[in-house]
């Protein structure tokens, strides 16, 4: 028995599940990306509640959402139970609901509303947590599988301390230590973040060839695990000169993924659209990323809240677009079958290549503080990015519709 589900063998059996989740995660990050837009050309000099409803339009609207689909994907393919599919069912319905809901109120107050709306999408996340953790029982483990279960594992602790932080703001009450405020931040995008997107990119590179974890495939993701951990408890405890420690944990979790990925990171075709060139850019996102961190957990000797607001933004962004977003548009390409791929063949490059020549001159300007970089820059990767969600939306509609029209054709031609 393969590990991994052969796209084609036979019909997802979540399959309507999982396209709705992506379906809405598109939706809700347009308005992100508009947002990004009209304030990184300064355009428009927004409240910070609006930027707040930016960050978790994406990081909860667009990247958890589609990390649920994809669990959904990979741990739902075999064996599926009356039961399993029903819970899979209702919380995807629940998550396209909640996640949204309490990414928009950030837009409108510091209030209760928060504190109330983070338990409603803490809730969404616990429930894939524990879906998942479920069917992993019994199945037999690839890399994948093991990235996800430590990013939504982690995702349930920086869930509780935004809560946490939501009732200390709304409140005063003080529910959370001073470092809190980071603690929650560095949680989700080092903890959360890093396993999942190399559990996206080894996917997205071996797709229908997945392999058992092996130990160094473990290490791999344990390390970066345990980084987490390490780096909440120092912010937690204010024990800054921990954090460097945990930012070397992450980095030998990226070495191994590196060297375990070299051979087909090499053997990437960067002028042909596929799921392996989302992959190699997701991967050297990854690698850019830590080595960040980690200069600037050297440089500022682990106290991030003298770190440059620039670079901080740089560090974050290269792993929400240059990480996750490659990532999950390589889903967004396994998603859409062939024939319909083929109707717009320069649509790949031009998203590829819009988003990523973007994030690079947007991060510069960031990094290097000039502004004109990240005026020039940031519509050049926003409009890329939009015209992907159009692009993938319009073609998931087709695909359903063609499902509909002629199911027996759609079926014959394997469409997951
Ligand atoms: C149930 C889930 C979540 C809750 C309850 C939550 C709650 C919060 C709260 C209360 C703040 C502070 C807002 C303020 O300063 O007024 C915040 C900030 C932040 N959150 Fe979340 N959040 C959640 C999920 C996420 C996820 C999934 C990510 C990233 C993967 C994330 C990344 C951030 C970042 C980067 C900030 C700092 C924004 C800034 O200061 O500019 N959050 N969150």
């Amino acid at each position: 028995m393969s590990v991994q589900p052969v796209p084609g063998a036979h019909p997802h059996p979540l399959r309507s599940e999982v396209r709705g989740l992506l379906q809405v995660a598109m939706a809700v990050f347009s308005f992100t990306v508009v947002i990004g837009i009209l304030n990184g050309t300064d355009l428009v000099d927004f409240d910070r509640r609006r930027i707040l409803a930016h960050v978790h339009a994406g990081t909860l609207g667009w990247i958890t959402m589609s990390v649920f689909a994809a669990s959904l994907w990979l741990f739902g393919q075999e064996g599926l139970g009356e039961g399993q599919r029903r819970a899979a069912r209702m919380l995807a319905i629940y998550a396209a609901v909640a996640l949204p809901a309490f990414a928009f109120t950030f837009a409108f107050t510091y209030g209760d509303a928060r504190p109330v709306m983070g338990s409603f999408a803490l809730i969404a996340i616990v429930g894939f947590f524990a879906w998942v953790l479920i069917r992993a029982r019994g199945m037999t483990l690839t890399v994948p599988h093991l990235g996800f279960l430590a990013a939504v594992a982690t995702s349930v602790v920086g869930g509780v301390l935004g809560v946490l932080l939501a009732t200390k703001i709304a409140t005063g009450r003080n529910v959370l230590p001073d470092g809190g405020s980071d603690a929650h931040p560095a949680t989700m995008v080092v903890g959360f973040l890093i396993p999942v997107g190399m559990a996206l990119a080894e996917w997205c590179f071996h797709w229908e060839r997945l392999k058992p974890a092996g130990r160094l495939g473990m290490a791999q993701i344990g390390l970066p695990f345990l980084g987490g951990i390490v780096l909440m408890v120092s912010l937690l405890l204010d024990a800054s000169q921990v954090a460097p420690i945990a930012a070397l944990l992450e980095l030998a979790g990226v070495v191994i993924f590196i060297k375990r990925l070299w051979p087909s990171f090499r053997a990437t075709n960067w002028a042909q659209p596929s799921m392996a060139r989302f992959a190699a850019a997701s991967s050297i996102g990854i690698l850019f990323n830590i080595l960040l961190l980690n200069y600037l957990a050297g440089r500022y000797s682990g106290n991030f809240d003298n770190v440059p607001t620039g670079n901080l933004l740089a560090l974050d962004h290269t792993m929400f677009i240059g990480v996750l977003t490659n990532a999950i548009f390589g889903l967004l390409y396994a998603a859409t079958p062939a024939h319909i791929r083929e109707r717009t063949p320069l649509a790949g490059n031009v998203i590829f290549f819009g988003t990523n020549v973007g994030l690079v001159g947007f991060a510069a300007g960031l990094l290097f503080e000039v502004t004109m970089l990240k005026r020039i820059f940031t519509p050049i990767m926003g409009t890329a990015i939009l015209f992907s969600l159009a692009l993938h939306t319009y073609q998931i509609w087709e695909r359903s519709r063609e499902g509909a029209a002629e199911p027996e054709t759609a079926r014959a031609r394997g469409l997951a």
